[in-house]
């Protein structure tokens, strides 16, 4: 494991293009592994990082060709040929450390014609619940097996599906997109409704590939289709990764920084709208579109911050980005509160655990709770050591509070990073 150093260096300056999107980069492999086998889907700019290299893995074992990999291109433009919306042949797949992958993939498999399937990990995912989404497939007529009916790995078997009224008790993005590839093959209508807004990429990306999606009364209907053209796919810069320089630029006294061509949709940027309340300079300017998602250039500065109560719908809007959150708490004046967000403990890490653990180890006053946690802020953070768990947001987290600490941070497990970003040890170091 390799335990890398950051130290406070001054201000961040400057401007740089975050790498795509990786929930993005998923969706596109997935929807364009369901093209047909006569069509060739182009995908400009995918992430090339571990949790997306499983998934091209992933639709290559099902039958998908794939070119334009391994080029050296951080961000290569990648041709797929997939194998039709209900031509995935049998396959054990491995899911790496990719949540995104195991939730959304056996949607697709699980109503085709025929064919068996299974999906497993590494560690971390074989403590990732799947009953999310066992349940809810199995309501539509799905076949589907689990350990302990609630973790990997996961058997698929190809059943006729039922189109179905879904209501999910928690707001997930991978869940609502499970269920909406299922209800592509399903008979009838198929509806989800979240108690909170989750992020829309499958149903936008779903939307241009010609399948019939709506939102209607709070939720969202797919009906069969009998194929998708994906055609041109495109995958904007990735908000969550562009979220650590941007809390960066807020707690480093000096400093300004420019992330351009990020993805500014809304059912991603809930963070923005925290750190507005607790007093961040951050403006955004929309620069048009990249993929069906709008992008722009976000500027922030270096702020005065407040503590803030973070709750309720904006919780799903900024779940992967509430360990930030909570590490600029650390630097705020007064009390920050995060609650209804226990999903965050069935994540990379039980990230309630892993970002107090982090903070505390730096000095700072965090508390978990049930579901969130509470910082007592004012006194930003001495510095020390933290452990990544494997999980690349913390580690990351672990950066950026070395950055902004007094004496440094050792982050042990740094190269948990790639699952998402390999890159961002130089581009931090590149601004400043
Ligand atoms: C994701 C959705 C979120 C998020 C994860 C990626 C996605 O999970 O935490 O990193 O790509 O749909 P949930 O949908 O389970 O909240």
């Amino acid at each position: 494991m390799a335990s890398v150093r950051f130290d406070p260096a001054g201000p961040l300056r400057g401007s740089l293009r975050p790498p795509a999107d990786k929930s993005i980069s998923h969706r596109a492999a997935l929807i364009a592994a369901m093209g047909d086998p006569g069509q060739e889907t182009t995908i400009e700019g995918y992430l090339d990082s571990a949790d997306t290299r499983s998934t091209l893995a992933a639709i290559q074992a099902l039958g998908a060709e794939v070119e334009g990999v391994g080029a050296g291109a951080i961000e290569p433009t990648i041709k797929v040929r997939g194998v039709g919306l209900r031509g995935a042949r049998p396959a054990s797949i491995d899911v790496g450390n990719a949540g995104t992958l195991l939730r959304l993939l056996p949607g697709w498999l699980a109503g085709h014609p025929e064919g068996a399937w299974t999906l497993d990990g590494d560690d971390s995912i074989r403590r990732r619940p799947v009953d999310r989404i066992a349940t809810p497939l199995r309501a539509m007529g799905a076949r589907v097996s689990c350990r302990d009916d609630r973790l990997p790995p996961l058997g698929i078997e190809a059943a006729p599906l039922r189109g179905v009224e879904h209501e999910l008790p928690i707001a997930s993005a991978q869940v609502k997109s499970c269920l909406l590839f299922a209800g592509l093959l399903a008979e009838g209508e198929t509806w989800v409704h979240e108690p909170a807004r989750s992020r829309d990429h499958t149903e936008r990306m779903l939307a241009a590939a010609g399948a019939q999606v709506a939102w209607l009364s709070g939720g969202v209907q797919v009906r069969p289709a009998k194929r998708l053209e994906p055609g041109e796919l495109a995958i904007p810069a990735d908000f969550s990764s562009a979220a650590f320089f941007l809390v960066a630029a807020l707690l480093v006294p000096g400093s300004e920084v420019a992330l351009e061509e990020v993805n500014t949709n809304p059912t991603r940027t809930g963070l923005l709208r925290i750190l507005a309340r607790m007093g961040a300079e951050v403006e955004v300017e929309p620069v048009g579109e990249r993929g069906g998602e709008p992008i722009g250039t976000i500027r922030a500065r270096a702020s005065r911050l407040r503590g803030a109560e973070i709750g309720g719908e904006e919780v799903p809007l900024a779940i992967d980005e509430l360990p930030l959150v909570a590490l600029a708490a650390c630097f705020a004046e007064g009390e920050t509160t995060i609650r209804d967000a226990a999903e965050l403990r069935r994540k990379e890490s039980d990230r309630v655990a892993s970002t107090c653990a982090a903070l505390r180890a730096l000095g700072g006053e965090a508390e978990p709770l049930e579901d969130g946690m509470r910082i007592e802020g004012g006194g930003g953070l001495r510095g020390g050591a933290v452990a990544s768990h494997g999980d690349h947001r913390i580690a990351m987290l672990g950066a950026v509070a070395g950055r902004a600490s007094r004496e440094g941070v050792a982050v042990e497990g740094m190269e948990a990073a790639a699952v998402s970003y390999p890159g961002f040890e130089a581009d931090l170091g590149s601004l400043g």
